[in-house]
């Protein structure tokens, strides 16, 4: 495996689209994602804010960082089944800090599922009791499980102040 973390491309986006798009959430209660359009990753990505781990020229993985009223979260993070458990996920998340730190966050938050919360932990983020509003109203309601009981679980990582890095 020949893997780099780098920015999203314009022309990336159909592709993580596709890998997004096989694990969002579904009325029957399964998925891990919020479903997001090709139109808002192409955007996403040309502000620089969504990331892919690349292996070669094959989409191994992606994740944004977003940045909203001064919160940082990791969304969107996933590895294509083929890469998982080879430390693609690890990658994508320390770039994700790297990226959240160099914006001037203190605190980069995830909503995670129960079996990714191991993966989150193992890279030293904490459970939280706290969900940003502007969560609720960007994405959660237009989560098909918003009404019907989320079970997602959030979680923070600290970054390193500026005096730090
Ligand atoms: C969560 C996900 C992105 C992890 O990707 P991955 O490439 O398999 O993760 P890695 O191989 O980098 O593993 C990272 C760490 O988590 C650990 N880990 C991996 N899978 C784990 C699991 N199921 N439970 C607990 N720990 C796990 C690894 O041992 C590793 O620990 P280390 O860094 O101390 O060695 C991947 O399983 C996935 O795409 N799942 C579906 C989508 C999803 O749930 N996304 C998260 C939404 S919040």
């Amino acid at each position: 495996m020949k893997l780099v973390v780098r920015p999203a491309a314009h022309g990336d986006a159909e592709r993580i689209h596709e890998l997004i798009d096989a694990h969002t959430f579904r009325e029957d209660g399964s998925g891990y994602l919020i479903p997001v359009d090709t139109e808002e990753i192409r955007s996403i990505a040309d502000d620089g804010r969504f990331f892919v781990a690349d292996d070669d020229g094959s989409l191994a993985g992606c994740a944004s960082v977003l940045d909203y009223n001064g919160i940082a979260e990791l969304r969107s993070f996933v590895v294509a089944r083929e890469y998982r458990e080879r430390g693609v996920g690890r990658a994508l998340l320390e770039y994700g800090k790297q990226r959240a730190a160099e914006a001037g966050h203190e605190v980069l938050y995830a909503l995670v599922n129960k079996e990714a919360l191991g993966v989150f932990e193992s890279n030293g983020f904490e459970p939280a009791a706290y969900r940003p509003l502007e969560k609720l109203q960007r994405d959660c309601i237009r989560c098909p499980l918003y009404k019907r009981g989320c079970r997602e679980q959030t979680v923070v990582f600290r970054l390193p102040s500026n005096g730090n890095r």
